[in-house]
């Protein structure tokens, strides 16, 4: 399938650029205050033809349509894949088949506004008085999300301090609990199934705390459930009026915008918690409706298309040059290779090709400190950067003005590169000798020609954040349908669980179950540690 495209690689992306005036208008697409800048890629204009046509042909616009409509695409799970109903304003009626889809959700935004909205004000409030820290126990989609905004919203949060606990490592809940008052502190317990055994592990050590700080009789009323398992938050002693719900169809990656964000709806407040959800809703309704030539999250997924499987480029580097985006590359990993990172295609078939690439990064400038050394020199990865106009620190734009010369010179360092004569002119104009300026090239020059694209934005606010967020969505989503995977199940994740649950056996009786021989070793040697006193 991506055989003609493959033979299309090779180009030079600086004589693409010297080819054609228009390039960067023929390459790029805006939505709103997005920019989406693919030219300095190696794509040429036959085969960005050639991936539109790859998108027709593997109906990509009836996949869209199917999944808005409420069609049950994840045929894994038998469930449909609407995320983006969670997304629809007040006051809208949508049905799929006979089911009334947007009247329990936006039933369920209102009660949990509300309860956001008693929270902030102090009307309900903890054993020692009105609540001033929220803690959010989840993991994977229960905690990224919610995390990830939460961070990204950080100038407009007027509400209770919030924290996140994921990692079943007591050290997290410990070292977040450290110095919280735990009579005005509240914990969401987040849980699409509320069975994942790192959340229920926390939830219970935090239940155990709560009650030691405010009595047996006082501790459920700091906890609130985010979860689809009403009947299992129950039996944990979360009453209903304190259970958020959502469907089924809601993935946990994509739950961000359901009750799964209740933090962050109570740190920044109901009606910024809307403009992120309208946000998310106008990009719903561009990838919706606009043509796939000028349609953002195709085209960004059709860059990746290019990178990944033609270019066979191993991985992606994403790098925010937005610091309250650190988490984004992380959010992104659960994203795109839990979506997508599989062998196996939608009929059951082994995939020709690997689909998803890597996907890594960090917050730039730090990454131009740690591994953009490999970038630009090392084995080639796209990196994707993210930058906005203007930062919310007004008195510090001289700043937020050298984080965008850096991401633009990066990019242009990237496609550039700097080859011998130019190191040798550089150092001979700096006053060096000229044997000394050729002995010291080598290792100075770079090869250039190494893709990048830029997602250019106003400013991090909440609409524009859900734009952003909601372009990644849709951009996994059209990956998925061209590598012809379901973006939507996660059965790579199921046999370590189950593993996890015999381990724990081995490692609390050692004597008393059995250790596969690949094991052994460790095991035997984490016992001696164990009864060994340290230094
Ligand atoms: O193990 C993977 C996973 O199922 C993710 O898809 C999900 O986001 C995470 O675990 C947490 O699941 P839950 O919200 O049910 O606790």
């Amino acid at each position: 399938m991506f055989n003609a495209l493959q033979a299309e690689t090779g180009a030079e992306i600086a004589a693409l650029f010297a080819a054609d005036p228009d390039r960067f208008a023929r390459f790029s697409v805006q939505m709103v205050d997005i920019l989406f800048d693919f030219s300095r890629t190696s794509m040429t204009p036959a085969a960005r033809a050639m991936l539109l046509d790859l998108a027709r042909a593997q109906d990509v616009e009836g996949w869209r349509d199917r999944m808005f409509a409420g069609a049950r695409i994840n045929t894994t799970e038998d469930r449909r894949v609407l995320h983006t109903a969670l997304r629809l304003p007040e006051g809208t009626a949508f049905r799929a088949d006979d089911e009334d889809i947007a009247g329990p959700v936006l039933a369920t935004r209102a009660r949990a506004y509300r309860f956001a909205e008693a929270v902030r004000d102090g009307r309900y409030s903890g054993a020692g008085g009105p609540f001033t820290d929220v803690v959010n126990i989840g993991i994977g989609g229960s905690d990224l999300g919610p995390h990830l905004v939460a961070d990204a919203l950080t100038p407009y949060r007027d509400g209770p301090r919030l924290h996140f606990v994921s990692n079943v490592d007591g050290a997290h809940l410990t070292d977040v609990f450290a110095g919280l008052d735990l009579t005005r502190t509240l914990v969401l317990v987040a849980s699409k199934t509320f069975t994942t055994a790192e959340t229920m592990a926390n939830a219970h050590r935090a239940r155990a705390l709560i009650e030691a700080a405010v009595g047996e009789a006082a501790a459920p009323g700091h906890f609130a459930a985010l979860t689809s398992a009403v009947d299992l938050a129950a039996a944990f002693g979360v009453p209903e009026e304190r259970c958020f719900g959502f469907a089924d169809w809601v993935g946990g990656r994509y739950s961000l915008w359901s009750a799964i964000g209740l933090s962050v709806m109570m740190g920044v407040g109901p009606a910024r918690f809307d403009a992120l959800l309208a946000g998310a809703h106008e990009m719903d309704e561009h990838f919706r409706t606009a043509p796939l030539d000028a349609n953002l999250p195709v085209l960004m997924a059709l860059t990746g298309i290019w990178h990944r499987s033609a270019c066979r480029y191993p991985s992606r580097c994403i790098a925010p040059y937005d610091q309250r985006l650190a988490l984004l590359p992380a959010y992104l990993q659960q994203l795109d290779m839990e979506s997508n990172g599989k062998g196996v295609g939608r009929e059951g078939n082994d995939l020709a090709a690997p689909a998803c690439p890597v996907v890594w990064g960090s917050a730039g400038t730090n990454g131009q400190h740690a591994f953009f050394q490999l970038l630009h020199q090392g084995e080639v990865h796209p990196v994707e950067f993210l930058v906005a106009a203007t930062g919310h620190e007004a008195e510090m734009m001289d700043q937020h003005d050298q984080l965008l010369a850096n991401c633009l010179a990066q990019a242009e360092a990237l496609m550039r590169g700097r080859d011998a004569a130019e190191v040798v002119e550089t150092l001979t104009a700096a006053g060096w000798a000229e044997d000394a300026a050729r002995a010291a090239a080598p290792n100075r020059r770079f090869p250039g020609n190494r893709p990048s694209t830029l997602l250019l934005y106003r400013r991090l606010d909440p609409r524009t954040l859900g734009r952003l967020l909601a372009a990644f969505e849709h951009r996994t989503f059209v990956e998925g349908v061209i590598w012809g995977v379901n973006s939507f199940d996660q059965w790579g994740v199921e046999l370590g669980k189950e593993l996890a649950r015999s381990r724990l056996a081995a490692i609390r009786d050692p004597g008393g179950s059995e250790v596969p021989v690949a094991l052994a070793g460790p095991v035997a040697h984490l016992q001696a540690l164990r009864e060994t006193p340290g230094d």
